[in-house]
């Protein structure tokens, strides 16, 4: 969308969000209107299961609660939309763990690289209440609470000139990374220069040669076109790093006993319905991109590996994130060799 629209969207969205803040209501006071902000584009599997959450909850609070979805960053970038539904003026917001870091240092963890050893492992944590409801609790006081995860996938290197097949070919190259101190950490160890921005600024920048890579799933080949201009993906397969749905908390705490728990239903649903949808987006997506010429490269991951795993050192001085550390490792599968 051109920058101009998307910021009267914005404005707007803003000026009818401000209005209602601590309340979500409409001109109809029986009915609750929830604005949902994400960042993908309407395919995306996180768009399909948050028309998905948008059906089961206005379905089973017979449209007491009315859900909208704002894909594309309609509501802001990412961050814009998560410090929204701190203060209230957005009900429900997707981020990425990578954003979610600067509003508590628990989630700082699963941005290190190389934290999971496979996707099993990956999911088998994500999906352990003993681990994620302390986090999802940890920023109620600061306005918002996790209600569920999405898959992500894994997140790999991409470049518009030549392929990075070793952590010297970074060196150099200005490669795009999410707005967060991990991920500018892991680029500096990795020999290149970290250039955060937010999402939806990287096909201009990669277009525009301000940037000569990022770094991301599958996806941002297709739904956000990275693949038009960035030609060569590598799987260095440096993290799995999942998006968090996130609620206003103080509006999930006024709500009834029976809706609260038709939303927190409704987010266990659609986090089951995302990643059992998650495969299939990114096998689509690879066949996609090799239709628009992008190559697929699977350099070796053990030099990438061997940059980056004094990020773990570093991390693991704090002891209340040791523990969590721990605990995450221990969820490994046996045969691990890490
Ligand atoms: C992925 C992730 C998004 C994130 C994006 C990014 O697409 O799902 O939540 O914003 O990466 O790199 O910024």
């Amino acid at each position: 969308m051109k920058k101009r629209i998307k910021m009267l969207a914005i404005s707007l969205a803003l000026v009818t969000g401000l209005s209602t803040v601590g309340c979500s209501s409409t001109s109809n006071d029986d009915v609750r209107v929830m604005r949902v902000a994400h960042n993908q584009g309407e395919e995306h599997p996180i768009h399909l299961a948050l028309k998905e959450f948008e059906k089961i909850v206005e379905e089973k609070t017979e449209n007491k609660i009315d859900i909208q979805v704002y894909p594309n960053e309609l509501l802001g970038g990412q961050r814009e939309a998560v410090e929204l539904t701190q203060t209230g003026a957005i009900d429900i917001a997707v981020g990425s763990i990578s954003l979610l870091e600067s509003f508590n240092k628990a989630y700082s963890v699963f941005n290190l690289p190389y934290l999971f050893d496979s996707t099993e492992h990956y999911h088998s944590v994500m999906n352990d209440v003993d681990i994620m409801d302390g986090i999802y609790d940890s920023t109620r006081e600061s306005g918002f609470v996790g209600l569920t995860w999405f898959d992500a996938g894994s997140r790999n290197m991409y470049t518009t000139d030549k392929p990075i097949l070793k952590p010297e070919d970074l060196k150099g190259k200005k490669i795009r990374v999410q707005q967060s101190q991990t991920n500018i950490r892991m680029m500096e160890l990795l020999g290149g220069s970290a250039t955060p921005m937010s999402f939806g600024e990287v096909y201009t920048a990669l277009q525009q040669k301000v940037i000569d890579g990022a770094e991301n799933n599958e996806l941002a080949l297709t739904n956000n076109k990275h693949g038009e201009v960035a030609k060569h993906y590598s799987y260095n397969q440096h993290a799995m790093i999942p998006d968090i749905l996130i609620m206003n908390s103080k509006l999930l705490e006024s709500l009834s006993e029976e809706h609260r728990k038709i939303i927190l239903d409704a987010a266990d649903e659609i986090n089951k319905f995302e990643v059992d949808a998650w495969e299939d987006k990114v096998n689509e997506a690879v066949k996609q991109s090799e239709e628009m010429g992008v190559k697929f490269y699977y350099p070796e991951i053990e030099p990438f590996k061997e940059k980056v795993l004094p990020l773990h050192e570093e991390m693991t001085q704090d002891k209340e994130i040791k523990i969590l550390y721990d605990k995450i490792q221990n969820k490994a599968p046996k045969e691990s060799t890490k």
